[in-house]
């Protein structure tokens, strides 16, 4: 069966695409490379044997989204993860977040709904709940105003697909909202890529032991948590994608409850910075330069995930803890630098 998967050369999408292959899917990727290179076809292919079909398709072209579906009418599934991500930049520069996030998003929707039957798995974010009252976080938190375009584009996009199935049941979709994904792929073939300089925890941690980076800044260790230092969900990017074609296939197989469901895919566990630090400085045998610097405007305190929904209605658990997703991260930092 073709699945489509946007965004499928980045670091999510790529490791998505191995699981999909691996689970005997014919995979096409649509990636505009803004924020990948094409040489993560090789390494895709590295791992599963089977290059996937790519089109090099920038999304916000309605006509060339309409060209492909005309094209590909034997696609039953899309998983789409082509979307900008960068919070900062999203507040900078917050109409090319909605013009990229949203009306890609719809423009890919309307070709769905024009099918017989269609399968869509939507890459949403923990960060629709904001800073949530109670820890673990269940999907039923409340969806509090989002801190940023970045996040208010996955609370739309979460709404706009919501609104679409009511009124189409031929379209069955599932939101995943991610915690915080890290890590690489085991075989060393493909990993996360961050173009300058890392936003992101753990590509900085990687980059900051190998050198790359002179020293981490921790963002504040004055929070009301054990170790003063904010606490995140840390989810392996292998588990993660797993549970993207968990949710396909329970959407390819009927067995959805209704046509649009939403799930926290997180490990349950809450670790702070310093604990990843510390995990780092155990797998790599290195002590990590840092130094505590004031709070990061917009972060929240605390977020872990309640995994029941998805380990009990999904099928889905992640398998891998904090430490085992660091090593990869490392071995990866290391082999793209040799
Ligand atoms: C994690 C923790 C920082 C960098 C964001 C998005 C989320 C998703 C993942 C896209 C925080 C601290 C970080 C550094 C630090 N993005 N930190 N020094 O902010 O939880 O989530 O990225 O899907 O939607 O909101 O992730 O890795 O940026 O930060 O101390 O150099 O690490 O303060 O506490 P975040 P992060």
């Amino acid at each position: 069966m073709k699945v489509l998967v946007t965004g499928g050369l980045g670091f999510i999408g790529s490791h998505t695409v191995v699981e999909l292959q691996n689970k005997g899917f014919e995979v096409i990727i649509i990636d505009d490379c803004s924020n990948s290179d094409e040489n993560v076809l090789e390494g895709i292919k590295a791992i599963t044997g089977k290059k996937p079909l790519y089109e090099k398709i920038d999304l916000k072209e309605k006509h060339k989204v309409e060209d492909f579906f005309q094209c590909y009418q034997d696609v039953v599934g899309v998983i789409h993860f082509a979307a900008s991500k960068a919070v900062g930049e999203s507040v900078e520069k917050p109409l090319l977040y909605y013009e990229n996030n949203i009306g890609t998003l719809v423009y890919i929707l309307k070709e769905l709904c024009k099918k017989n039957k269609a399968s869509f798995i939507f890459s949403s974010s923990c960060t629709v709940y904001g800073q949530a009252d109670k820890m673990p976080i269940t999907e039923d938190a409340p969806i509090k105003v989002a801190e940023s375009p970045y996040g208010n584009t996955k609370q739309m996009g979460e709404e706009i697909i919501a609104d679409t199935c009511k009124v189409t049941p031929s379209l069955n979709a599932i939101a995943l909202r991610y915690f915080n994904p890290m890590g690489a792929h085991p075989s060393g073939e493909i990993g996360e890529l961050p173009i300058g300089v890392p936003q992101n925890l753990v590509p900085f941690i990687t980059q900051t032991g190998i050198g790359l980076r002179d020293q981490l800044s921790v963002f504040g260790d004055d929070y009301p948590t054990p170790d003063g230092t904010c606490i995140r969900d840390y989810i392996y990017v292998v588990d993660l994608a797993k549970a993207h074609v968990i949710a396909l296939e329970r959407l390819l197989s009927g067995k959805n409850e209704s046509n649009y469901e939403v799930f926290n895919v997180g490990t349950g566990t809450g670790s702070s910075v310093l604990e990843a630090i510390h995990s780092f400085e155990k797998v790599s045998g290195r002590k990590l330069n840092y130094k505590i610097v004031d709070r990061r405007p917009g972060d929240i305190t605390t977020a872990y995930a309640d995994t029941t929904k998805a380990n009990k209605v999904l099928g889905w658990k992640a398998e891998y803890t904090l430490e085992e997703a660091m090593n990869y991260a490392w071995i990866w930092e290391q082999k793209i630098r040799d």
